[in-house]
């Protein structure tokens, strides 16, 4: 594994900054409280929530789940997905919880047996949904939606279900699903649902008037930026952990280089670790961290390329980031000014750029930033 990792489930020591907020999404998910956890790519969601659903069954006896809507494409799909983690609910006391009852289960949902008996500890039992091939898909959504709630109540345990990329729910079911996951769910008494997902679209699916319930259903917390001072120490930490050490220069400009962007943060580190490394070195300065800086560059221009595709529909917001990564006034001259707002907006609710004053912007990834600046 890398000194710095950037995998999807970030180890508990290496998520930095985090703890109170951590504690408090715990807290909250254990009084069954839902939350809705919305902000742009990279900056941590997911392992803030992995961390919290470990926290939960590690800690506190809470069976946990999770399902990523970006993989699901069909409501009945989201269903046995969901199905299926919950049954196979990682518990840490009891690692074999429903092991058995898994094959039944990938049978039963294959349509080659009419009958699930889930089995728990091998004392409880319950059949559960005779008759799968009778069932529609909307029954059997329902059922899915409400097992978080049947397993609590049999198993005694709090159930607490991570919904990651919940923007794609839209795409899964539209209103239909989100109306039908509020109407079952906000009855549950011994659930939690956390649902992660990129700032703007999220907004925009779930402001839609049928959608607004589910927005109130679930307390919405911003992730607190990661400050210098969490930063520098634990970087300082990693490479002594190597027998290596840096000028708190070094430190001081890679922090501002970054602007304390989790992912890009973690990359500059690895990336001055590899050099480091490959160099023999056990002191790093100004030099290495130079190469450092153009190596994540590099390594970088794939993410932002991709990130740029992904506004090619939105007419002007390629031209205004271009323009805002420049310097220039945000309103390229002779537009559409109604068009250009969109873009605008868009670019904010997405957490790309943020205002800092009139017709001041700034952007949230200092390297996205710089990148513009090196395309022609
Ligand atoms: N609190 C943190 N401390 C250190 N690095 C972090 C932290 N949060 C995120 N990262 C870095 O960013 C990467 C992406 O995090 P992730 O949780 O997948 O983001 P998101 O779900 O918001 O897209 C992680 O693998 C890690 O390298
Ligand atoms: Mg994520």
């Amino acid at each position: 594994m890398s000194l710095f990792p950037t995998t999807k489930i970030l180890p508990a020591e290496d998520i930095i900054g985090r703890d109170v907020f951590i504690r408090d999404v715990t807290r909250r998910t254990l009084e069954h409280q839902s939350v809705m956890i919305p902000g742009p790519r990279r900056i941590g969601k997911t392992a803030v929530a992995t961390e919290v659903l470990r926290r939960c069954r590690e800690d506190h006896g809470a069976l946990t789940a999770s399902v990523d809507l970006f993989l699901q494409s069909t409501p009945e799909e989201f269903a046995k997905n969901l199905i299926a983690e919950v049954l196979a609910s990682q518990d840490s006391r009891v690692p074999t919880l429903v092991q058995e009852s898994l094959a039944a289960l990938s049978r039963w949902l294959q349509g080659s047996e009419s009958e699930l008996v889930v089995r728990v500890l091998n004392s409880v039992e319950f059949r559960w949904l005779s008759r799968m091939d009778r069932l529609t898909g909307e029954e059997l959504v329902e059922h899915a939606l409400a097992l978080p709630q049947t397993l609590a109540d049999r198993m005694h345990r709090p159930v607490v279900i991570l919904l990651d990329e919940f923007q794609d729910v839209t795409d899964v079911g539209g209103t239909a699903l989100i109306k039908r996951m509020r109407a079952i769910w906000q009855r549950q008494s011994a659930t939690a649902y956390l649902f992660i997902g990129s700032q703007g679209s999220m907004m925009r699916s779930l402001f839609g008037q049928s959608a607004q319930a589910l927005y109130r259903f679930a307390d919405v917390l911003q992730l607190p930026d990661i400050p210098d001072d969490a930063w520098a120490p634990y970087i300082v930490r990693k490479f002594a952990s190597q027998n290596i050490t840096l000028d708190p220069a070094v430190v001081r400009e890679l922090l501002r280089h970054a602007g304390g962007h989790p992912y890009d943060t973690m990359k500059m580190c690895q990336a001055l670790y590899d050099i480091a490394r490959d160099h023999n070195r056990t002191h790093i300065d100004a030099n290495i961290a130079w190469l450092a800086q153009e190596r994540t560059t590099n390594e970088l221009a794939a993410v932002f390329q991709s990130e740029l595709r992904g506004w090619e529909g939105t007419p002007y917001a390629r031209q205004i980031l271009m323009r805002l990564a420049r310097n220039q006034t945000v309103y390229p001259p002779g537009v559409n000014s109604g068009q250009a707002k969109k873009a605008v907006d868009a670019l904010m609710a997405n957490g790309v750029i943020q205002r800092i004053g009139h017709g001041r912007y700034a952007f949230y990834e200092p390297m996205f930033q710089r990148y513009l600046m090196g395309q022609a």
